[in-house]
């Protein structure tokens, strides 16, 4: 029999709002789906608070989630990685959720065809600020490559459906588990590796232990991988030009580390928990080492 997302989040007795929220954004993703296959791939002549030059379809795909969960009534408030400032849902329409994103993450690889996604991290609340990644109550992320796919955890283990032809995300893995040693590395910012000879030597030790190279440059993607593969390490620190590295906690790195923690993985930024580190401003990057435990607790010894 198969199995579709909301019957899997109904069977999984989660609360309710929270259930039509995953939902929600699992049927938004579909629209973004289409945006990606149909838009426009150029710039839209802007840019986001990192600098960042911003593609017409970054800005679609913002526009296009922020429009659903701002009206769905589950919502207090929506973070995005394309956005300065929060949005405040309106009174009349307010939820008890609180919805960090990054609409489209990788977006600059949709011209060469390759895969990207989209995260998001809900927590209980009304601000973001002060909180720990600890604090989600669910976190998921969107994979849109040959097929697309969704992977969510609510605290309940890590589970991914497929996109059927008729719209549906039907359960394709249920529980995954990640393994405690890996195979496989994906070394992100190898640029680091100019300043930072420990890198190097991260990277020696990989490629000395005959481990094979999967790496993507989009960290959903990459994460994926990981999650599909049951084992594997991505890898993005920081270095002398961005010592916190680029990836976003709030955005990226929290939500994604909630993700691999349930699958039995790990995420560090080096010294400690992904999952413990506190948000002090909606931007605040971090690095990270993450997935299979064993090998992010060697990544961690070797770049301390
Ligand atoms: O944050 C966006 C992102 O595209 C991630 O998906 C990816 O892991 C990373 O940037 C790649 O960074 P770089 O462009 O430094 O290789």
């Amino acid at each position: 029999m198969q199995i579709s997302l909301d019957k899997h989040l109904n069977d999984s007795k989660i609360d309710q709002d929270l259930r039509y929220l995953i939902l929600k954004i699992a049927s938004t993703a579909k629209y973004v789906h289409h945006a990606m296959q149909t838009g426009d791939l150029g710039l839209a002549g802007t840019s986001n608070m990192y600098g960042e030059a911003q593609l017409a379809l970054d800005v679609l795909a913002n526009q296009i989630f922020i429009r659903e969960l701002e009206d769905c009534h589950y919502v207090s408030c929506l973070a995005s990685e394309e956005m300065e400032d929060i949005c405040v849902v309106p009174q009349e329409k307010q939820g008890k959720y609180a919805v960090a994103f990054d609409p489209l993450d990788g977006s600059s690889l949709v011209n060469a065809n390759f895969s990207i996604g989209s995260i998001f991290g809900i927590y209980k609340a009304d601000s973001f600020i002060g909180l720990k990644g600890d604090d989600q109550v669910a976190s998921l992320a969107v994979v849109y490559g040959p097929r697309v796919t969704l992977v969510y955890t609510a605290k309940k283990g890590v589970h991914e459906f497929i996109l059927n032809a008729v719209g549906e995300f039907i359960l394709s893995n249920e529980n995954i588990k990640i393994e405690k040693s890996a195979k496989h590395f994906a070394p992100g910012n190898l640029r680091a590796i100019a300043s930072d000879k420990k890198y190097a030597k991260l990277v020696d030790y990989w490629m000395n232990g005959e481990y094979t190279l999967r790496y993507s440059g989009g960290m959903v993607p990459d994460i994926n991988h990981i999650l599909m593969k049951e084992q594997g390490v991505f890898t993005y620190p920081g270095y002398k030009n961005m010592p916190s590295g680029k990836l976003r906690l709030l955005y990226e790195c929290a939500p994604m580390a909630l993700l691999v923690e349930q699958a039995g993985g790990a995420a560090s930024n080096g010294k400690k928990r992904i999952l413990d580190i506190k948000v002090e401003k909606l931007d605040q990057r971090t690095p990270i080492y993450i997935g299979s435990s064993d090998e992010v607790k060697m990544a961690c010894k070797m770049m301390a």
